[in-house]
């Protein structure tokens, strides 16, 4: 059966959509398969937290008719809130400015799920950042992050395929399932339900670097010379207790 998204981008306008909006491998899809199996409905609150354009948001909203907070930091919520009126869903997303590393303004168990894709990876490194969200989600709601992370560690030893392309940035935020996993068996307050990688990896990329955005060039030839050998996408869902 055709998922969400391949309906959505069996329209040749929603294809230019996408390719205008993507940020990184196709959001939508690694918002499809995270949410899939997070009992999502339409009677939840779910803060999207750096949702950059809306990718997730719009997934959330349309397939679930849940009400989502739309939370960024690089792009404006009148930005956002203009694609939400342009795409019907501003009934149900609300944009918001935030900077996870600064707080968030929110009531305390305000969130029946807090959802990331491709985001937390950039603010959620430190021992101190899952802590500080757990407080915002209800008892018995989910914490959902999909980040790109690497199949294992690198230290030191960066595969000399990837040297060209490898910065401090991606030395800081790229890291492996279990590197994930014994940062958040530190939280307490929350019991890890899945750290996986997500099966929809290859396609998400794929997709990504049909977008228009001018990094896409570049990564192109990284994905290249990457070929499958050391890029995943890491699944981690912890239920708060
Ligand atoms: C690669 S983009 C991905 C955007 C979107 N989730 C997607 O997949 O298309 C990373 C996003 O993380 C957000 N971000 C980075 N640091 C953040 C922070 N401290 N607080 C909130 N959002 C942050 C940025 O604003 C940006 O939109």
């Amino acid at each position: 059966m055709d998922t969400f998204t391949d309906q959505f981008l069996a329209l040749p306008e929603n294809r230019a959509f996408l390719k205008a909006n993507m940020m990184g491998p196709n959001a939508m899809r690694v918002a499809e398969e995270l949410g899939a199996d997070l009992g999502i409905n339409e009677t939840m609150r779910i803060l999207d937290l750096g949702c950059g354009c809306g990718l997730s948001t719009l997934l959330l909203t349309k397939k679930y008719q849940a009400q989502v907070l739309a939370a960024d930091l690089w792009i404006s919520p009148s930005e956002n809130y203009e694609r939400f009126r342009l795409l019907a869903i501003d009934d149900k997303a609300i944009p918001v400015f935030v900077d996870a590393t600064k707080g968030l303004p929110f009531a305390q168990r305000y969130f029946d799920l807090l959802f990331s894709v491709d985001a937390y990876h950039y603010f959620g490194d430190t021992s101190d950042m899952l802590p500080g969200l757990v407080p915002f989600v209800k008892h018995g709601g989910c914490i959902a992050v999909a980040i790109p992370g690497l199949k294992y560690e690198f230290g030191k030893d960066v595969p000399a395929a990837m040297q060209p392309f490898w910065n401090s940035e991606m030395e800081r935020t790229l890291h492996s399932p279990g590197w994930w996993e014994a940062l958040w068996r530190q939280t307490a307050g929350i019991a890890l339900i899945t750290v996986r990688e997500m099966a929809c990896c290859k396609l998400a990329w794929q997709e990504w670097l049909t977008g228009d955005h001018p990094i896409v060039a570049g990564d192109i030839k990284m994905m290249q010379e990457e070929d499958g050998k050391y890029f995943n996408l890491i699944q981690l869902v912890a239920k708060v207790i």
